[in-house]
């Protein structure tokens, strides 16, 4: 038997599954140890599809980072592919990769599945306490489905199975491989792209939508990254001391959060942009604040390496090392 166990990463292309790959590569992990199929090559909403590649493969580990994603605009437009793709994508890999006995599985899911006026900072004992953000409420219940399927299997199989399925919900993510489409991205690469463009024409003034005083928190992907090992290999032990069969799930966050205003300008001084930044209150600002509590992974012995100074350095340079693939 090989030391090394066969990792399949769902998604290994995306922002999140590549940095996972990169992070197992940098610790040692051969590559030919690590497993990924392009959407293209494999449809994961196509559950016969999906079983046979699992029968094929019979990995050891699965990262579960494959997911349809959008920002408000897509959610409202496509609520019925958000559900639906989300759904079949978790029950296909998850049920597909019991049948063929994958032991350990790590579900990503995202800070969107607690209630929109959950209190601050937002406690893993939030989930299910009330109602959800309404714009992202089919993409929300579809990753509290992917919580509740890992956990089902653990109390129904793990006993006789040997199986331990786990999850982490990510907040804010930012780093190499995101998207900056300029009407289709998050905050920080719209900014990244906003600045960068303003720097390149001489702008005079970049204007941010709303008051600027909303409070955001923001994780480096290759942070993500180290967290999903982390907690993928944790011993059973520790992890069942820290989290409950019905409430298993760990979130993955900074710690603390900044204002849009002062991250507005940091992206400026780290693009080197010299204009004035001002802000137009009259456009919505969202919810005031939606930070993460940590404190369950602290205590399970991760933190953060890379700030949000630092870690826009490297956005920035990944930004322009593929512009050209971009335009
Ligand atoms: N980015 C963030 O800020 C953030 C924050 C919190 C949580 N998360 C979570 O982290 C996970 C990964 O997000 P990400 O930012 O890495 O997204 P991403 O860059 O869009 O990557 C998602 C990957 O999944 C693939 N995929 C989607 N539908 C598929 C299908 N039907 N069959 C096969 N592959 C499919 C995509 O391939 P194609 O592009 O070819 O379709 C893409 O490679 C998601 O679960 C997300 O909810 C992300």
């Amino acid at each position: 038997m090989n030391q090394f166990p066969k990792i399949y990463v769902a998604g290994h292309r995306g922002m999140v599954g590549s940095a996972i790959v990169r992070h197992l590569v940098a610790e040692g992990h051969p590559q030919d140890r690590i497993i990924g199929r392009t959407h293209a090559e494999l449809d994961l909403t196509n559950q016969a599809a999906v079983r046979d590649f699992f029968e094929v493969e019979r990995p050891d580990q699965v990262y579960l980072a494959a997911a349809k994603v959008g920002g408000i605009h897509a959610n409202n437009t496509y609520p019925a592919d958000f559900i639906l793709d989300n759904l079949f994508i978790e029950a296909n890999i998850i049920d597909a990769a019991f049948r063929v006995g994958v032991k350990k599985l790590l579900f990503l899911g995202s800070s969107c599945i607690y209630p929109k006026l959950a209190p601050q900072p937002m406690r893993e004992d939030a989930l299910l306490t009330g109602i959800l953000e309404a714009t992202n409420e089919p993409y929300a219940i579809a990753k509290i489905a992917g919580i509740k399927l890992c956990e089902s299997y653990n109390r129904q199989y793990g006993e006789d199975h040997g199986i331990d399925y786990r999850s982490v919900m990510p907040t804010n993510l930012y780093g190499p491989g995101d998207n900056y489409h300029p009407e289709n991205s998050h905050v920080i690469p719209a900014l990244i792209r906003r600045f960068h463009e303003a720097k390149e024409t001489n702008a005079p003034e970049v204007v941010i939508w709303g008051s600027g005083t909303p409070m955001r928190e923001f994780l480096y992907v290759n942070d993500m990254a180290a967290a999903s090992v982390h907690v993928m290999n944790l011993n059973q032990a520790t992890y069942q001391r820290h989290t409950q069969p019905m409430l298993s799930h760990i979130n993955v966050g900074f710690g603390s959060d900044v204002t849009i205003k002062e991250l507005a300008v940091l992206v400026g001084q780290t693009v080197g942009y010299t204009g004035n930044i001002s802000f137009d209150p009259t456009k919505p600002d969202g919810t005031q604040k939606k930070l993460m509590d940590s404190s369950r992974l602290k205590s399970l012995g991760w933190l953060p390496q890379v700030n949000l100074e630092a870690g826009l350095k490297l956005a920035y340079a990944d930004f322009l090392n593929n512009s050209q693939l971009r335009n």
